[in-house]
């Protein structure tokens, strides 16, 4: 994969995790540049490690969420969560000894990951969200 567009078939079809998911595409696109491009480490670094930090505060943000509407798939949806920020943290480990050489391989892995969760799990989610909320 190379660039990723933002297209309304990536909408869920709730504002505040639509935004951040467009966050993510953007900052992904970055990374797929500097990796491209084979701009400096520094520069790697800095949206490794921005993409990376969003991403923490955005599962928070719909973990929040799965809570406060009491979630049925919270527990595979939390999960999912944490395994792809432990696949994370060993990539920053790898990257930080010099050890990743594959960058583009990471940038495709974090993209079909992306893609996947947000129409898969993400979907679900808010399809539930917007359930509640027209529950009152
Ligand atoms: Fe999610
Ligand atoms: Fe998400």
């Amino acid at each position: 994969m190379a660039y990723i567009e933002w297209q309304e078939a990536l909408a869920v079809g709730h504002p505040g995790i639509d935004e951040d998911h467009q966050t993510l595409v953007d900052a992904l696109n970055r990374l797929q540049a500097a990796v491209a491009e084979g701009r400096d480490r520094d520069e790697v670094a800095a949206v490794l490690y921005f993409l990376r930090d969003y991403t923490v505060s955005h599962f928070k943000t719909e973990e929040a969420l799965m809570i406060q509407y009491a979630y049925p798939q919270a527990s595979s949806h939390f999960a999912a969560h944490s395994d792809l920020l432990m696949q994370v943290s060993d990539f920053i480990a790898e990257f930080r000894s010099g050890k990743l050489v594959q960058g583009q391989s990471l940038v495709d892995f974090l993209e079909t990951w992306l893609i996947n969760h947000i129409l898969d799990s993400d979907r679900a989610l808010a399809v539930h969200l917007q359930g509640r909320v027209l529950a009152g």
